[in-house]
């Protein structure tokens, strides 16, 4: 488990990340933090289209940044949507997480003023993953 200060931390970047969202369409804006094994942060946001499909999640954006730097292990993502909801992540960035992210992988959702803050496992958002290991 990550400190309370870290994942104060991962908040506060990913509500700084979610001010970069590129939502004309949806109105819904959302912001997120990765935090790397060794410490290291990417921030994401979401990024819409006026042809919908290449939309692609504030989740994503973090973790393909850091995939292109040459991160692998990742210990959480803090997750922060502008809705009176916690944004919980969409199916296809919890399977983007299966290929990258054991277990113990923290996600860390909240509304939009952070009234609400809920912590999930991966494993408790995406049981019986397909993932690499089916692939050996
Ligand atoms: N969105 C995210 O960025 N993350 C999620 O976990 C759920 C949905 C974005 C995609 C789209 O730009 C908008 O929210 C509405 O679906």
């Amino acid at each position: 488990m990550i400190d309370s200060q870290t994942r104060n931390e991962l908040l506060r970047l990913a509500a700084q990340a979610r001010e970069r969202s590129y939502s004309p369409y949806s109105h819904y804006s959302v912001g997120a933090a990765l935090l790397t094994k060794d410490g290291k942060i990417y921030q994401g946001c979401n990024i819409e289209n006026a042809s919908f499909t290449p939309t692609i999640c504030a989740e994503r954006t973090a973790f393909f940044k850091a995939i292109y730097d040459g991160e692998r292990d990742f210990s959480a993502i803090a997750v922060i949507g502008s809705g009176d909801s916690p944004a919980y992540p969409c199916g296809v960035c919890r399977q983007v997480m299966a290929e990258f992210c054991n277990s113990d992988f923290e996600i860390i959702t909240s509304n939009r003023d952070g009234s609400e803050v809920v912590t999930e496992t991966l494993d408790s958002m995406l049981l019986h993953r397909f993932g690499p290991k089916d692939l050996q």
